[in-house]
């Protein structure tokens, strides 16, 4: 089988080829190099002993992309290329739904002209906003508050249109709720640019004394501490997660939406405390106002995805915390 995975040489996406390697898939990656380095496929073909195909290309390009269709064999896509910075959308809001939407419609139709009609889509948790419940379901309403989330949302949307408009398509739209952590090797991890908007990375940059200290955003909200809780899950956890929602398409099963969480939930404040143990390490903090746009809290129901594709989150809080730290101390300026 060849797969054809968009953004593979991201975060998620690195992780994730290094697991289709190991259940023998050929991997096409199709990326244009806005948030990632080539680098990462010399870090992947040691990992896994095998170097996926690279073409450095926009999603938005249809020529690229049938050209890439026709001179593949490729079975199923997985779609990871996106931009996904929620205050950048909130400022830039045509530049995402430019990358996001319409980079996701060209690839579609690309797919739909060469007839591969299976595709698995990195979707968020994002698209559920302040949630109607906890854990949050997939049935939970679907209301979004910026750019990003609403990218996602259409893009499910269009996904889901397009199955009913024809039952030869089957698409997996996997809802990630928080991913952290990097590959045991410490090969490869998430590498940002510029200042850390995420809890994890910005952790890890204070540990390394790349940044002072880190701030905790809001201690009055209506959880136990005050601070924010979040559904962190392994990236590998993750990446095995698209391994398995693949083995669903043995038959045509039109849209699917999928959530990929633990189903625990983590505060700000138990997120330090953790990283501190496990790392005998100390993260000094300051407590700073609410971020705008954050929620209280926000973690999953993940029974779904264990009943329809046998998955389950394996890697607890600790494993997330040792491997997010062996990533940063062995690669302190990320892929550079
Ligand atoms: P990432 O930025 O590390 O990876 C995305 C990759 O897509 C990058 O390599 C980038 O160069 C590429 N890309 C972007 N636009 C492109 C385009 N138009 N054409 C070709 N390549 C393009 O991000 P990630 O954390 O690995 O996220 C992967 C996907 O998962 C994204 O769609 C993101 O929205 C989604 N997601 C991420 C998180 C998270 O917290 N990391 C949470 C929920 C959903
Ligand atoms: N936080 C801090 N200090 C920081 C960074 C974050 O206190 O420096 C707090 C936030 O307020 C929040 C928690 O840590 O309570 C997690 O924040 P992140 O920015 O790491 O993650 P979010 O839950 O805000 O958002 C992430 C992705 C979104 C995605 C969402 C759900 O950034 O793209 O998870 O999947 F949509």
């Amino acid at each position: 089988m060849a797969i054809l995975v968009t953004g593979g040489t991201g975060y998620i996406g690195s992780h994730t080829v290094v697991e289709l390697h190991q259940q023998g898939l050929e991997v096409i990656i199709v990326d244009n190099l806005s948030n990632s380095k080539t680098v990462v496929l010399d870090k992947i073909e040691t990992i896994s002993g095998k170097r996926p195909i690279f073409i450095e290309a926009d999603i938005r390009d249809s020529q690229a992309l049938d050209d890439i269709f026709s001179e593949y064999n490729i079975d199923a896509v997985i779609h990871f290329a996106g931009l996904k910075a929620v205050g950048e959308s909130v400022a830039q809001p045509l530049r995402y739904y430019d990358n996001n939407v319409v980079g996701s419609l060209r690839l579609l139709e690309s797919m739909a002209k060469a007839k591969v009609h299976n595709i698995i889509f990195s979707s968020s948790a994002t698209v559920y906003g302040s949630p109607e419940r906890l854990p949050i379901d997939e049935d939970c309403a679907l209301r979004t508050t910026n750019p990003y989330g609403t990218n996602k949302l259409q893009i499910e949307q269009m996904m889901g249109d397009l199955c009913t408009s024809d039952q030869n398509w089957s698409v997996v739209a996997l809802r990630y709720f928080n991913p952290v952590g990097a590959h045991s090797s410490g090969l490869i991890g998430e590498d940002p640019s510029g200042i850390p908007n995420n809890l994890m990375p910005f952790i890890t940059q204070v540990a390394s004394g790349l940044r002072e200290q880190l701030s905790v955003f809001g201690n009055d909200y209506d959880t136990p501490d005050g601070s924010g809780i979040r559904d962190y899950i392994h990236v590998v956890d993750l990446a095995i997660g698209h391994v398995k929602a693949l083995a669903m398409f043995k038959q045509s099963i039109g849209f699917n939406a999928i959530n990929l969480g633990t189903g625990n939930g983590y505060s700000v404040l138990e997120m330090v405390e953790s990283f501190e143990r496990v790392n005998q390490l100390k993260i000094p903090y300051q407590i700073s106002p609410r971020r705008p746009g954050d929620i209280a809290s926000c973690y999953a129901q993940p029974d779904k995805a264990y009943a329809v594709m046998g998955w389950q989150a394996e890697k607890g809080l600790d494993q997330m915390m040792k491997d997010a730290w062996h990533w940063q101390s062995k690669n302190p300026k990320g892929y550079q």
